[in-house]
């Protein structure tokens, strides 16, 4: 239909990249100046980007995710941190209380205008024909992350994001249905969302990921039946991110 449309319908994530590969400094900043385009919340650019430039933090890093290796042969690794430390600075500048901060919605903002800077990048890359994945396993050692990037409160480090030149071609993966995600007026009825699902589940089982080790459905049932570790919780908690769980109430 036209470039724009074709690089994103074509989109794959790449896991194996051409560790020799460098990416020139122009097409660097051209992908930065496309992230840091991207909408905000208020204009308030609730992010930061890391690039990971240090050969000793790169491997510091590919050591404690070992379900993402690729994260030692990207060209480019990137970590998106959620950031409202800019704004605290805001605020101290205007002596404010920044007692809204440790509320749900921050997170929320945190997290939709890193997402939508990092997807902006993903284009940006991607159009200029290099391959990306990202790596939310990160936040497996948010922890560690914050101490070793000197992350300030109101910040957490919430995905990576490998960019390089491809070792291996990848397939374009299906996606659901239409009609399990794209709704006229009203939220889908269970029972078209159970058809959709098992058709997806197929589909993906005649696509045949190697990396998927269980059918679509079961694959959620059991992450979101799994126990769910107290460190993030703790770390948004610490970082200053998530002080009123509840919100602030009606005059808050
Ligand atoms: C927030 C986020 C986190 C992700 N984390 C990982 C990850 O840790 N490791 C990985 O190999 N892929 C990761 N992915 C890639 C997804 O697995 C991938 O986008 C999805 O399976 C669809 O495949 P496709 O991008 O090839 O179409 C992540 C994607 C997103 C959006």
């Amino acid at each position: 239909m036209n470039p724009v449309i074709d690089t994103l319908c074509q989109h794959r994530t790449y896991r194996e990249f051409d560790p020799a590969a460098v990416m020139p400094p122009d097409h660097v900043q051209a992908v930065l100046d496309a992230a840091r385009q991207a909408p905000s919340w208020m204009n308030g650019q609730h992010y930061s980007i890391i690039r990971i430039t240090d050969p000793a933090l790169r491997a510091q890093i590919v050591a404690v995710q070992p379900g993402n290796p690729q994260i030692g042969t990207c060209s480019e690794y990137w970590l998106f941190i959620g950031d409202a430390h800019r704004a605290a600075r805001c605020s101290q500048a205007h002596d404010g209380s920044f007692a809204a901060v440790g509320t749900p919605d921050t997170v929320l903002t945190l997290a939709v205008d890193a997402a939508l800077a990092a997807q902006n990048a993903v284009i940006a890359a991607e159009s200029l024909g290099y391959a990306t994945c990202f790596t939310g396993g990160i936040r497996l050692v948010a922890p560690e992350l914050t101490e070793w990037l000197a992350l300030p409160q109101h910040t957490f480090p919430l995905f990576g994001l490998c960019i390089g030149k491809p070792a291996v071609q990848m397939r374009l993966k299906p996606r659901l249905p239409q009609a399990a995600v794209v709704a006229e007026n009203r939220y889908p009825d269970d029972a078209l969302l159970d058809a959709a699902l098992a058709e997806y589940e197929q589909t993906l089982l005649d696509f045949g990921e190697a990396r998927e080790k269980l059918p679509y459905r079961e694959k959620f049932a059991r992450y979101y039946a799994r126990e769910y570790g107290e460190r993030n919780p703790a770390l948004l908690r610490a970082q200053g991110l998530l002080t009123h769980p509840e919100g602030l109430g009606e005059n808050g």
